[in-house]
């Protein structure tokens, strides 16, 4: 019983249609856009890997890091600009204000899913 209750499985999940037309994910603010069946067919395309950072200024500290939307408006040096050619395949997404940054977190983690951590006292980086 026990190795079988080991076994690889495998599981379907679905958004289902309401899901889908109440906008309850994370691109909902630009279900209006042309570009977005493209997004939401890009961004569902694969596993992503996603993380929550927290920090003074870090949604713009962030954002500068990754650079432009367009990547050829992203200047090198950026994520976008250094890595990515088209606005559709930019690599990376970064919340636009502390506020999205709550909300797409909670999207996208559930409670406990974060640790909790305490810098330590850097006396390197004094
Ligand atoms: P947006 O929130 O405007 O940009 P950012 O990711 O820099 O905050 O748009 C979200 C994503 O939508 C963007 O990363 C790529 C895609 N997108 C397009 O595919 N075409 C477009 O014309 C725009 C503006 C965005």
């Amino acid at each position: 019983l026990v190795a079988s209750m080991e076994q690889v499985e495998e599981t379907y999940i679905m958004v289902k249609p309401d899901g889908v037309q109440r906008g309850l994910e994370h691109y909902k603010d630009l279900n209006s856009k042309p570009f977005f069946p493209k997004l939401i067919e890009y961004i569902t395309s694969g596993p992503v890997v996603c993380m929550a950072w927290e920090g003074a200024g870090v949604v713009a500290s962030a954002r500068k890091l990754i650079g432009s939307t367009d990547p050829l408006q992203a200047e090198p040096g950026t994520i976008r600009g250094d890595l990515a050619v088209q606005t559709g395949r930019n690599v990376v997404h970064g919340s636009d204000s502390p506020e999205n940054g709550k909300r797409e977190i909670g999207l996208w983690f559930k409670e406990g899913e974060l640790c909790q951590w305490t810098p330590a006292q850097a006396q390197w980086l004094r």
